[in-house]
């Protein structure tokens, strides 16, 4: 059974972080400190919100027509994909991205760091069906840390008696003032696999900037990236580590059209136009074998800074 937000504040509420329940019954941590505020979904470890206080706008994006239901990915915020990206290699019944980003996650710890920094911790509940789907003895953590910045660190551990392999993602919605005035740098010279071009390898040439539907998976680059939003006129720099591919994704009007959840495509709406995906991951040529016994993390840090 599910932690109740009951038990989970009187456990490990603390200053600064509290413990809520929806009306769909999805429990929620409510963090606001001096540096910022995150809200982060227990199912699927999703952070759903974040705003360093000194920016007037969130830096992660969330759908106006973000839906909250046990079992369904939220549309927005830092979905967590894992122990695949994409489609199943073979089974084309099992969920895309994988299933951590639909079950619960149980909290293990919280903390006020001295930096003035708030840390939450969360360990993947395994169950029958994540069992049914990925067999192996496998133990997954996501620690966020939430101030001016924001850290999260996704540590997979091989329990198990034989090498696994996995792919992942921090899928994370970055809130801009519209898609099509915005440019990703950090990805020149790199190569990708066109998801909109029948998934041609191409190398990047100059920022990425989009015109229409962008979903691209970079392969081994390990760059940080700055999305340069004039509009909002701030650079907001994604520095990873633990991740070899990026993806950059952009539905555009008529997959948003398609998808339902993605809100209007017209300026200052809070639709898909003010959202780019730039995804921290370990995806296709990159996938992570994890020898048995041993740990694998991916961590990103997320910040803001005016233009
Ligand atoms: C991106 C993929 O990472 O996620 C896209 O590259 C996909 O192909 C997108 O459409 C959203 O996926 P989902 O499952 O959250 O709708």
């Amino acid at each position: 059974m599910s932690d109740t937000a009951q038990t989970l504040n009187e456990r490990f509420a603390i200053p600064g972080l509290s413990f809520r329940a929806d009306a769909s019954g999805l429990v929620f941590a409510d963090i606001d400190n001096a540096g910022g505020t995150a809200t982060l979904c227990l199912q699927g470890a999703h952070l759903t919100t974040w705003r360093p206080k000194d920016q007037a706008e969130p830096v992660v994006w969330l759908s106006p027509l973000a839906k909250y239901a046990p079992g369904k990915s939220i549309r927005g915020g830092a979905p967590v994909c894992w122990p695949w990206f994409g489609p199943h290699a073979t089974e084309s019944g099992f969920p895309g991205h994988g299933f951590a980003r639909t079950v619960d996650w149980k909290v293990i710890g919280a903390k006020a760091l001295d930096s003035g920094e708030t840390q939450i911790r969360l360990l993947l509940a395994q169950n029958d069906a994540t069992r049914a789907q990925w067999p192996r003895a496998t133990r997954l953590e996501l620690t966020a840390t939430v101030g001016k910045t924001l850290r999260i660190d996704l540590t997979t551990t091989n329990l198990d008696t034989e090498d696994i392999v996995i792919g992942e993602a921090l899928h994370t919605y970055f809130h801009i003032g519209d898609i099509g005035r915005i440019q990703v740098l950090g990805l020149e010279g790199s190569e990708f696999v066109d998801k909109v071009d029948g998934g041609a390898r191409k190398t990047q040439a100059g920022p990425v900037t989009c015109a229409g539907e962008v979903d691209r998976v970079y392969v081994n680059t390990a760059a940080e990236c700055v999305i340069v939003d004039p509009d909002l006129k701030r650079r907001v720099r994604v520095a990873k580590s633990g991740s070899n591919s990026t993806v950059v994704w952009t539905p555009w009007t008529e997959k948003a059209e398609k998808m339902g959840d993605f809100g209007p495509g017209r300026a200052n709406q809070g639709g898909w136009r003010e959202m780019v995906c730039v995804e921290s991951a370990n995806a296709l040529d990159n996938v992570v074998s994890v020898p048995a016994g041993e740990a694998h993390t991916l961590t990103v840090v997320y910040s803001a800074e005016a233009l």
